[in-house]
């Protein structure tokens, strides 16, 4: 009957929709009402594609790259991919090793479907990327949160994989710099975990999606630490200012990849082909230079946006190194972090993110800013929430 409820599969219950998006939609009906909103929630850059990409998508088009590719992706995006690492970081990766994949989500997706057995449990930090807990209730798998400290500037304890870790654990999936602290994992701390999950034969999966928007302090890769039980998720998404052309990749031991091949020729057969001809011109040196100009463009915006909120008595443990988050202690302004972003939106105009849609570990106590947005915005936003705060 129109209207009835569908009966969805038992696995949906586990997979909620990003509460932010009420937030969302909230906004655009104040807007359609004429209110104009201060949009710190989105977390996409708010660059266009550099134009060395677009220029090399549009010649793909027209020279009619509208065809598959091979599903691990084009030999020549591969091969670069491997070449960005020796460029940036010394460390050599065959290309072999490289899979091509529709966003960091499908890497996360491949690599979480090809590891993950019914009842395997996979550990993640919280507040973390909610879609990995996801993916893995998908693959019928148990997402086991570890709640980190803001003291700690949100890494894992050293101790709290190896104490949560039992016969039934797979891997450890993290993220750096982290998505919503913006917290930038060292090599040393990498490298511990790696030890702490191969110890038990466990796998280490490290989402390096933020890769390249790093402030003050050096870039690594955990690819560095080695090749087993090793998977390395990336993306162009938001470095390289593509998140519409939904491309990504993972290096996987050698071993792995023709299994993720043969899924990804069941999933989704292949990457999009215009994308990975446009990522052709991601590593060029006009790309490179437009990029560096925008990844101090955001560092200036985070100096900016974490000296204004701490004045504003917003908590804040150390400067974030990392992506284009702030997330922030509320708990002296409210005690329930998602009322506080409601209350903001309608009685300021500024949009941000509440820490529930990162997890459940003193969520009620946290929220995002995003400063995907220019300074002169993020300054107007913060006028109005010290005007929002001082009215109580
Ligand atoms: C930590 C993290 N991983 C993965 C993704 C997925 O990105 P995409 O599929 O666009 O590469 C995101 C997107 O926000 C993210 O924040």
């Amino acid at each position: 009957m129109p209207g009835d409820r569908p009966r969805l599969a038992r696995r949906m219950a586990g997979i909620e929709p990003f509460h932010v998006m009420a937030i969302l939609a909230r906004a655009r009906e104040l807007e359609a009402q004429g209110r104009e909103v201060v949009h710190m929630e989105v977390g996409e850059p708010d660059f266009p594609t550099p134009g060395p990409v677009v220029e090399a998508g549009r010649r793909a088009l027209e020279a009619g790259r509208t065809h598959y590719t091979p599903a691990l992706g084009l030999p020549a995006l591969r091969e670069a991919i491997a070449g960005w690492y020796r460029a940036c970081f010394s460390v050599e990766v065959d290309p072999a090793r490289v899979v091509v994949t529709p966003g960091a989500s499908g890497a996360l997706l491949l690599v979480l479907a090809a590891l993950v057995d019914p009842g395997e449990k996979v550990l993640m930090p919280d507040p973390g990327y909610p879609c990995n807990r996801h993916m893995v209730r998908l693959f019928e798998g148990e997402a086991v949160s570890l709640g980190v400290k803001a003291a700690q500037g949100f890494a894992l304890a050293n101790d709290q994989v190896i104490r949560n870790w039992d016969a039934r654990t797979r891997a450890l999936v993290v993220a750096t710099p982290a998505n919503p602290t913006g917290r930038v994992l060292g090599l040393e701390q990498l490298r511990f975990l790696y030890e702490a999950v191969r110890a038990p034969d466990g796998h280490l999966i490290v989402d390096e999606i933020y890769q390249g928007l790093v402030y003050d302090t050096p870039e690594v890769t955990a690819l560095a630490l080695g090749e087993e039980n090793l998977f390395v998720v990336n993306s162009f998404s938001k470095f390289f200012g593509m998140t519409g052309w939904r491309l990504g990749w993972v290096v996987a031991p050698r071993v792995w990849v023709p299994a993720l091949d043969r899924l990804a020729q069941n999933l989704f057969l292949a990457a999009p082909t215009l994308s990975q001809h446009a990522a052709l011109a991601a590593f060029s040196p006009e790309t490179l230079a437009i990029l560096e100009e925008r990844r101090q463009i955001f560092q200036r915006r985070r100096d900016y946006l974490f000296e204004a909120l701490t004045g504003l008595g917003f908590r804040i443990e150390g400067r974030p190194e990392g992506a284009f988050y702030l997330y922030a202690d509320v708990s002296a302004f409210t005690g329930d972090s998602f009322d506080f972003c409601r209350r903001l939106l309608e009685e300021a105009g500024v949009a941000v993110t509440p820490g529930r849609d990162f997890g459940s570990y003193r969520a009620e106590r946290f929220v995002r800013f995003a400063y995907t947005t220019d300074l002169e915005r993020l300054e107007l936003g913060v006028e109005r929430i010290a005007a929002f705060l001082e009215r109580g």
